[in-house]
């Protein structure tokens, strides 16, 4: 495995991988786990050479706290990704990733995607978001790029955003990876304690029983509110738990108003933001 720091580097010795061989891109923010193993493994499947990024982005993060808190396991990640046989890592310093600076950034249109629930509770976080995919792209200019479902609404973001540049990068969608108790596996999981942890599987428990309710034909709003209930407990804070279009994020009335739903929600573990999702598929009929 070859890790490089600056976008020089990183590019001329690509420059001559991407003659014959295809390159399999996971951008990360470090503090990998199985999820973010899931889109490695995929890349190596499909791609000749799979490149991983490590860095966190401090663009992305509107809350300054959570820039700080953010675990940051350098060494650990790069054994780990050796150990997968990743080809290439990129880890670079803010100044390679902006060297014009933070702010240099013009916001682009998403659709309104980010001013509706991630975008609505995180001012700024997909600009922030777009952004330095925007300039990964750049540096590493892949074949594929790999992204995990948990974040199922900075999906559509990245999409909007390769739109508005024209960039030919295909998306390869991954699917959540759980811990055993069903919690989507996410790198702030680790700033909770292990009871936290196991007390977290209950945002899924909501998630899952809100899809039962859509098989037993329990109106929506009225599924909504029990699985909101589920939630309501000792240092649980949640933001959001709706249900929408899987396409356009718009939030349903009636289960009946869009062919393909899905369910999002954004709760609050103690002082720990944690997101999830459950696509809710039509039952058989
Ligand atoms: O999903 C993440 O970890 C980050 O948002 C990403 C895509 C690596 C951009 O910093």
């Amino acid at each position: 495995m070859k890790a490089f720091r600056t976008v020089q580097a990183l590019q001329s010795h690509l420059s001559t991988i991407r003659e014959d061989q295809t390159i399999g891109f996971v951008p990360t923010m470090g503090a990998l786990h199985e999820g973010h193993l899931a889109l490695v493994r995929q890349s190596l499947r499909r791609d000749d050479c799979t490149v991983v990024s490590i860095f966190v982005n401090p663009t992305q993060f509107n809350d300054p706290e959570d820039y700080l808190l953010y675990p940051r396991t350098v060494d650990a990640d790069l054994a780990l990704l050796e150990s997968k046989g990743v080809d290439v890592v990129f880890i670079p310093t803010e100044s390679e990733i902006y060297p014009h600076g933070r702010d240099a950034w013009k916001p682009i249109d998403l659709g309104g995607l980010d001013q509706i629930l991630e975008g609505a509770h995180r001012p700024g976080h997909f600009q922030g978001v777009a952004q330095v995919v925007k300039r990964l792209l750049d540096i590493v200019q892949p074949h594929r790029l790999y992204l995990g479902q948990k974040d199922y609404q900075q999906i559509a973001v990245i999409r909007k955003m390769l739109h508005h540049f024209q960039l030919p990068v295909e998306i390869v969608e991954v699917p959540t990876v759980r811990e055993p108790s069903g919690l989507a596996m996410s790198s702030r999981n680790q700033r909770l304690s292990a009871l936290d942890r196991l007390r977290a599987s209950r945002l899924f428990e909501a998630l899952v029983y809100l899809e039962q309710m859509y098989r037993d034909e329990v109106p929506l709003p009225t599924a909504v509110q029990r699985a909101q209930a589920l939630l309501d407990l000792p240092d649980f804070r949640l933001e959001y738990l709706v249900v929408c279009d899987a396409q356009t994020f718009r939030e349903l009335q009636t289960w009946n108003d869009a062919p393909q739903k899905i369910a999002l929600l954004a709760c609050w573990v103690k002082d720990v933001r944690l997101i999830d999702n459950l696509p809710l598929d039509n039952p058989p009929s």
